[in-house]
């Protein structure tokens, strides 16, 4: 079966209030066009149309690389009209399935159920059954339940608009029979609009049995026209989302704080996410991983018994099993880090290689490097790797020691098992299995005097009184300072 699938997607979505069309508005990261496309494209034997609107060029431009056509719709003067658009590439023995641009979680497998009930002799219609049923064409049956006709809501009649059962825009049925029909259609109803519609009560005519299923759930055919329905949706695809994953053996403290926006292209056993957990575009993510809450993980590889703690960050990296990540951690692109590396708090790093068994614990930035085996990054190091236009990479052998607070001056290279001393600035390449440190001396003075305020120094009413530092309130605090005059007096 040769399969033509003509997606509606031209209306204004006013109701939306935006500047960009209402189609790509997204669900999950996802422009709501591109969730029906990728469902149409799942079908076997499968031709594309879209009928984009007045001002969707930006639809078009924003979704180019659909394997898709594209059918400009100039003035929009109904459903039927819409479908006449792209009727002559449709070939007389295809199947024609219509869809919707703003209806997206729509299943395969409803559309499969739907087109395998499409014959010469059979029209497949997708209805759903409603407690409000506003705004919906209604399906009308006759005595034996066959459905005559839809009535839109606008011209039904009081009988007619006690219908429960919706219309919801979406069938199928063969091509040469569809031809005909649009070529009869006529705009004589309440919105002088050509109504696909209208093409159920001439199948009937012609003898033809409307066939109806229903979808798995009534999400699946909701569409969307505001903000309200938006976030409805959202959250209906993201439960979806949480199913899938606990079913693949993932635990979730709470699948209502979760949001899955992209797919895994590996997901392991025995994962456990806590809550408000993000994952973006495509993550791999191995067995017994622990992730914490409020963390967001984004196109990124976590192999095997990771953990990844409270509050991090991690984006286009990769973290090599037995890691420990966080609290508070951000991987920023292109980090690697090998297996049992430990990251700590409010640590950063960007481009860089970290090699087994190393550990950056507090408060660090490593940017650019390449940090070797069993090597040790004492809190508050930072690689000095950007001078304003250029960028410079710091490689730090195996089992180095680097004192806290070190600044390591790019490019430059720290010895295998060498040890940089606390509060170092490191500008010049160390020797392996040494001590280095650069430092200046400490000294104290013992002439200093800890700066005081001025009211405890004048205890008067005028503030300004006869002290010579006239214009400060509080005397200078810092060593420097002291040499000022005013506190020679002492
Ligand atoms: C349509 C159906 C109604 C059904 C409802 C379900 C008709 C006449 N009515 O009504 O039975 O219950 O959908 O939501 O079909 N579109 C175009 N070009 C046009 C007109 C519409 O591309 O000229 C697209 C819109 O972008 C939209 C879809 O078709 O995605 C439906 O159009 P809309 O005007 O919203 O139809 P409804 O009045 O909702
Ligand atoms: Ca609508």
């Amino acid at each position: 079966m040769s399969i033509k699938t003509i997606i509606l997607a031209a209306g204004q979505g006013t109701r939306m209030r935006s500047s960009r069309p209402k189609v790509l508005h997204e669900i999950a990261d996802k422009a709501l066009l591109q969730h029906v496309y990728e469902t149409a494209r799942s079908l076997e034997n499968n031709q594309i149309y879209i009928i984009y609107g007045h001002g969707g060029e930006t639809v078009k431009q924003t979704l180019a690389s659909l394997d898709a056509t594209w059918i400009e719709q100039k003035q929009q003067l109904g459903t039927g009209h819409a479908v006449q658009q792209a009727i002559h590439y449709v070939d007389d023995p295809d199947t024609v399935l219509i869809l919707y641009g703003d209806v997206p979680l729509l299943k395969a497998k409803t559309l499969n159920a739907l087109l395998h009930k499409v014959s010469l002799t059979t029209l497949a219609l997708l209805t759903v059954n409603l407690d409000d049923p506003t705004g919906y064409g209604r399906i009308v049956r006759d005595k034996e339940h066959a459905v005559v006709k839809i009535v839109e809501q606008k011209d039904a009649n009081e009988a007619e608009l006690q219908i429960t059962e919706g219309n919801t825009g979406i069938l199928a049925c063969k091509g040469s029979q569809l031809k005909q029909w649009l070529a009869r259609l006529g705009n004589n109803n309440a919105q002088n609009e050509y109504y696909l519609t209208d093409i159920i009560e001439m199948a009937v005519e012609d003898g033809l049995t409307i066939e109806t299923c229903q979808a798995g759930s009534a999400d699946e055919v909701l569409g969307v026209n505001n903000r309200m329905q938006l976030a409805q949706l959202e959250r209906v695809y993201q439960a979806e989302q949480a199913h899938f994953l606990m079913e693949k053996g993932v635990t979730l403290r709470d699948p209502a704080r979760i949001d899955i926006r992209g797919e895994f292209a590996e997901l392991g056993q025995d994962i456990d996410i806590d809550v408000n957990v993000i994952f973006e575009g495509t993550n791999r993510i191995g067995s017994n991983v622990k992730i914490g809450p409020n963390c967001l993980i984004k196109n990124s590889t976590i192999a095997d018994g990771v953990e990844v703690l409270a509050n991090s960050v991690i984006e286009d990296a990769s973290v090599g099993s037995g890691s420990r990540i966080g609290p508070f951690a951000r991987l920023r692109p292109q980090t690697e880090l090998a297996d049992h590396v430990h990251i700590g708090n409010f640590v950063e790093i960007k481009k860089s290689s970290v090699a087994s068994g190393s550990k950056i614990n507090h408060l660090s930035y490593i940017g650019d490097s390449e940090v070797g085996r069993k090597v040790n990054i004492g809190a508050g190091t930072i690689t000095c790797n950007y001078d304003g236009v250029n960028k410079f990479k710091t490689v730090i052998g195996d089992g180095a020691f680097i004192g806290s607070d070190t600044q390591l001056v790019a490019p430059v290279t720290v010895g295998k098992n060498a040890t940089i001393g606390a509060g170092s600035t490191i500008t010049k390449d160390t020797p392996d299995d040494q001590l280095t440190l650069s430092r200046t001396k400490q000294l104290s003075v013992p002439t200093w005097q800890r700066p005081v305020k001025l009211a405890e120094i004048v205890p008067d009413n005028s503030p300004h009184s006869s002290h010579p530092c006239k214009s400060a309130e509080i005397v200078p605090d810092n060593l420097l300072h002291s040499q000022h005059s005013c506190k020679s007096e002492k």
